[in-house]
């Protein structure tokens, strides 16, 4: 190694990052709660020091960054090659350590007889302990080399940390909530669908059994990468656990000539002693600082009306602009016209890849829709999903080798589409012209980009895997549209949430979160999204009275309730609002006005709470501002529901309350009450109660119906 280091050491505010650089690998010692600058690492060293287990090689082989199977490692490795020789067998060891400062480490490890370098570019962010570390591989020889697995990153995980939250789902029911239990042997995830995906979140928490929302040790790990991906926790026999992430590589999928190089997706990973929503608060508070862009920062968000559940495919330039009108009566500052606007696109069999205007429903453009909107002072937005082609369309019959296959295999229907082959420089080229003509020829700031199916036929033009090529193809054509677009945001969509990650968001300034507009489904939906995003990021539309995907019928007082803590806006028919549906619809948008930047600056707390109810606030910085939302979902099986108990306001502040919602009327109560309640309710509104009163006792709540929703606004005073 031409420079010693024996010990790196990165530190945020709260937690340390160790690693053992003695030997010849990366080796993990610690990561927690922050150390003492004047440690004794040495002495970590010592204290670590494992015996020769029964039955097993005489000299434990270091858990490193990357083990590899030529460490001698049997676990599941962080790499593994292969070529005509013995590459399989690649050990890269230390040549060189940058640590120019407390956050920051380039490790080189290189493999001189395979001609393999293994780099590790490491970051601690000091402002929110999130790190974020990616591998790279260089192939340093005169053969082709192939990568068949990296991983961003392998990380010790301590023992007791033996639960783990992940994240499942289905299409309208994307981030549910999973407790697992570790146990000895391997828990692993495998997303194979080409992108994020609904049912395999890349990301997990893995924590102790004493860790709930408010307190204990819990490790975060999220891979942000929106094609395939592999993530793990592997608890060897020797008892040792770690956690690993990477992208699934298909067989063959990235080979590297002489000189060429593979990078892993980034990990970032965070660790918290303070429970679940502090840890969820680092990554934030990361995303907000590192992630989202400066000018989507400073504005607030507008609020949204889509034309989706409202109109479908049936549109029409008069129809369009009776809803612009209504839209902005409601107080919408941005229209975003969904699908349906383009050539052929009469429903979901036709049409995908020819980017113009439909003249049969548009016969002037879209000038008319967007020039009404502009008058009303809202924002246009454009729905494409340019990923995507329909057999049926000009470009297909055209281009037909311009879709991803396999080759002699038939293709399986999704959608009545096919994916269109991003890594040909003419099909990347096709789409930025397209997209650019429209941003160029309309006042366009909004773009909902949309994905709608699974690459399950991902071959190239060559017949080569090409999910990671086309991967970075669709972040390639999204940053080129907003380097010559620089003003415009973009939603990332698939099928609602199915591409949430920080891969994505790299590009992107907004998700929507699902397609289920029911706000039922949503609680528990924003509830696990919100483990790894802010509520800033969260699409949350106001739907349709009888929900189109589950036909469960909601009152607007419930519907809007749950859109508060997110990035409002509305999807529906708004002709079918009645004059008190309007009104109330009406009122949260102007809460949402009034408290969006709290809600999207805040600490977002989610509250333990039993079963049947849902309980969240957001608490600005400082404590002297908080909202706190109550769901009452199910029927509660005592006769009294007990006490709601808040969190996170300052025990030793005065504070008033105030009830938000429903908005204070003669029929504010109307269909939440199974008796009269409305005295309780009424006594506490405006009164004045410690932090401590309501945080550590609480406060008795009264019988509401089930699927019916109380904001709480507390005032420092
Ligand atoms: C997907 C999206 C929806 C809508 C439709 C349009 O399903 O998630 O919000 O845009 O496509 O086809």
């Amino acid at each position: 190694m031409n420079n010693k280091v024996n010990f790196v050491h990165l530190h945020g505010q709260k937690s340390s990052l160790v690693l053992d650089c003695r030997q010849s690998l990366p080796s993990f010692l610690y990561w927690g709660k922050r150390l003492h600058k004047e440690v004794d690492l040495e002495s970590l060293a010592v204290l670590s020091f494992r015996q020769e287990a029964p039955s097993s090689s005489a000299k434990e082989v270091a858990l490193s960054l990357t083990p590899t199977i030529g460490q001698g490692f049997s676990g599941h490795p962080g790499l593994t090659l292969s070529g005509s020789k013995d590459e399989w067998g690649a050990l890269p060891l230390l040549t060189k350590i940058d640590n120019p400062n407390s956050q920051q480490a380039t490790l080189t490890s290189t493999d001189s007889h395979r001609h393999v370098q293994l780099i590790h570019e490491i970051t601690l962010d000091n402002e929110t302990d999130v790190l974020s570390i990616q591998t790279k591989v260089k192939n340093k020889g005169d053969a082709s080399l192939n990568v068949d697995w990296c991983a961003a990153a392998t990380l010790q995980l301590p023992t007791y940390c033996d639960r783990l939250i992940a994240f499942e789902g289905a299409w309208a029911k994307e981030f549910q909530i999973q407790h697992h239990q570790l146990q000895s042997g391997i828990y692993v995830r495998e997303n194979r669908k080409g992108r994020t995906s609904h049912d395999n979140f890349p990301g997990f928490v893995a924590h102790d059994k004493t860790t709930n929302e408010y307190q204990g040790e819990a490790y975060g790990f999220h891979l942000g990468w929106s094609g395939n991906n592999k993530i793990l926790v592997n608890q060897l026999g020797d008892g040792r656990r770690y956690a690993q992430l990477g992208e699934l590589l298909l067989p063959g999928e990235v080979t590297l000539n002489p000189h060429e190089e593979y990078q892993s997706p980034t990990l970032y990973a965070s660790f918290s002693t303070e429970g679940l929503s502090a840890l969820s608060h680092q990554f934030h508070r990361y995303v907000r600082s590192q992630i989202i862009s400066d000018a989507v920062k400073a504005k607030p968000r507008p609020v949204h009306y889509n034309t989706w559940e409202g109109l479908y495919f049936d549109h029409d330039v008069a129809t369009l602009k009776g809803l612009a009108e209504k839209a902005q009566s409601l107080g919408v500052e941005r229209f975003v016209l969904d699908d349906g606007w383009f050539v052929g696109r009469n429903d979901d069999k036709a049409g995908l890849g020819d980017w113009f205007v439909d003249q049969a429903v548009y016969p002037e453009g879209l000038s008319p829709v967007i020039d009404k909107v502009n008058e009303l002072g809202m924002e246009f937005g454009l729905w494409f999903e340019p990923e995507m082609i329909n057999p049926d369309s000009d470009l297909y019959r055209k281009h037909p080798e311009w879709a991803l296959s396999i080759p002699h295999n038939e293709q399986l229907p999704f959608r009545h589409q096919l994916v269109l082959d991003l890594t040909q420089t003419a099909v990347q080229d096709y789409l930025f012209s397209c997209i650019d003509d429209l941003l160029s020829q309309y006042n366009i700031s909004y773009i909902k980009w949309d994905m709608n199916r699974d690459l399950n036929h991902p071959g190239d033009i060559m017949a080569k895997p090409a999910v990671h090529r086309q991967t970075l193809a669709v972040y390639a054509l999204i940053k080129r549209l907003k380097d010559k677009h620089p003003q415009v945001e973009i939603e990332s969509c698939a099928s609602g949430g199915a591409r949430a990650d920080y891969g994505i968001l790299q590009q992107t300034d907004r998700i929507w979160t699902s397609d289920s507009n029911d706000a039922l489904e949503r609680l528990s939906i924003q509830k696990g999204f919100s483990f790894f995003l802010p509520p800033e990021l969260m699409g949350s539309h106001v739907g349709p009275r009888d929900c189109h995907i589950t036909h469960r019928h909601l009152s607007m007082s419930t519907r809007a309730a749950v859109t508060l803590f997110g990035h409002m806006g509305m999807e529906m028919d708004l002709r079918e609002l009645t004059d008190s549906e309007q009104d109330e619809l009406k009122a949260m948008v102007s809460l949402y006005k009034k408290h969006r930047s709290l809600i999207h600056n805040g600490f977002l707390q989610r509250l333990e709470t039993p079963e049947h109810m849902l309980g969240l606030g957001v608490i600005s910085e400082d404590k002297s501002q908080a909202l706190y939302a109550y769901h009452m979902m199910q029927v509660h099986n005592a006769s009294l529901p007990g006490r709601f108990k808040l969190y996170g306001l300052d025990s030793q502040q005065l504070y008033k309350l105030n009830i938000i919602w429903p908005v204070d009327s003669e029929e504010r109560w109307k269909g939440m009450a199974v008796f009269n309640f409305s005295n309780i309710l009424n006594d506490l509104d405006g009164k004045v109660f410690s932090g401590q009163a309501l945080c550590d006792f609480g406060i008795e709540m009264p019988l509401l119906t089930p699927q019916s929703a109380l904001i709480l606004q507390l005032t420092a005073v």
